[in-house]
């Protein structure tokens, strides 16, 4: 009698089980993801594949992903790219891995550049929102700003990709600080965008492993009350948005009456609240007012 051979819905099952050990909230979808990942091949190819017998390389290869997510790492990281707007961006370590719900950002940006519009993005991340909408709008350009090196170094590969060319540029500052704005003194922007971190400091350990643990604290933590980041970019923007031009921000679960009043009380009108897939208020916006006379 011959053996067994181990085919790949042998190793399927096998992951899967692991996963669900672990308490993986979808252990079936993500050992699937991964397997694909593996063997380069889309769903339907991997349904032709699973009879298949496995090879050893690839077998610990695979393995090596099950035990990463079975620690709790999102299966985007562990294949280093995570899908965004319908564009693939790359995230690693020391960079937010793109959610979602901030696509509602991008939209929002689309609906309100005008035609050769500037954009500037605040706390860039992997520049998932700045490179979506110059990809989007080849009259558009843009600037990304970021504390992290890391996380600028990943967005410029990004714009590498995605919107290659003179239309980007990236730069380090820190909001904090007084002279932050200096590396784009002179420029007013049609629309300045942030998804700046804003989860209470007491909070963060109470966030998800996939989160806590893999996520930058610096990309996490808004300070005492989630506020901190909006207080320092608010107190900019009258000198960073043209007149007549948006501010707009991502905002925490139950942060956009708060954000409202901070845009408020810097002068912006035209003020407003934007709902995510799930029906949120994620994001707030408000127009800076067109000069007199
Ligand atoms: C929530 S993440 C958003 C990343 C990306 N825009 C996105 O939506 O996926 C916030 C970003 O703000 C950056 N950041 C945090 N503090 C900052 C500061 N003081 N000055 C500039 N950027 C900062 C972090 O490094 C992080 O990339």
């Amino acid at each position: 009698m011959t053996a067994h051979k181990q085919t790949w819905l042998d190793a399927l099952h096998h992951a899967s089980r692991q996963l669900r050990e672990a308490g993986i909230e979808a252990p079936l979808r993500d050992a699937r993801l991964l397997l694909s990942e593996v063997l380069g091949a889309d769903s339907a190819r991997l349904i032709l594949m699973e009879t298949d017998p496995v090879s050893e390389a690839e077998l610990d290869r695979f393995s090596e992903m099950v035990t990463r997510r079975a620690a709790g790492e999102p299966v985007s990281r562990i294949k280093g790219r995570r899908e965004f707007y319908g564009r693939e961006f790359q995230v690693g370590p020391g960079v937010l891995d793109p959610r979602p719900d901030t696509e509602v950002l991008v939209d929002a940006c689309l609906a309100r550049l005008p035609r050769g519009g500037r954009l500037l993005d605040l706390g860039a991340g992997s520049g998932c929102i700045l490179l979506s909408v110059l990809a989007e709008r080849s009259d558009a350009s843009g600037v990304g700003i970021d504390i992290s090196e890391t996380a600028l170094a990943i967005a410029q590969t990004n714009a590498q990709d995605i919107c290659p060319g003179e239309r980007v540029a990236f730069y380090l500052a820190d909001w904090t600080r007084r002279d932050w704005t200096d590396c784009v003194s002179g420029s007013a922007f049609d629309i300045v965008v942030s998804n700046p971190p804003y989860i209470p400091s007491a909070d963060i350990a109470d966030l998800g492993r996939d989160v806590r643990s893999f996520d930058p604290l610096l990309a996490l933590d808004g300070g005492r009350d989630g506020l901190d980041a909006y207080r320092r970019i608010v107190s900019a923007a009258p000198g960073l948005v043209c007149p007549g031009g948006w501010l707009i921000f991502e905002v925490g679960i139950g942060q956009a009456g708060d954000v409202t009043a901070l845009v408020a009380a810097a002068g912006f009108s035209d003020l407003g609240a934007l709902r995510d897939l799930t029906g949120r208020r994620r994001a707030v916006i408000g127009r800076r007012p067109e000069s007199r006379g």
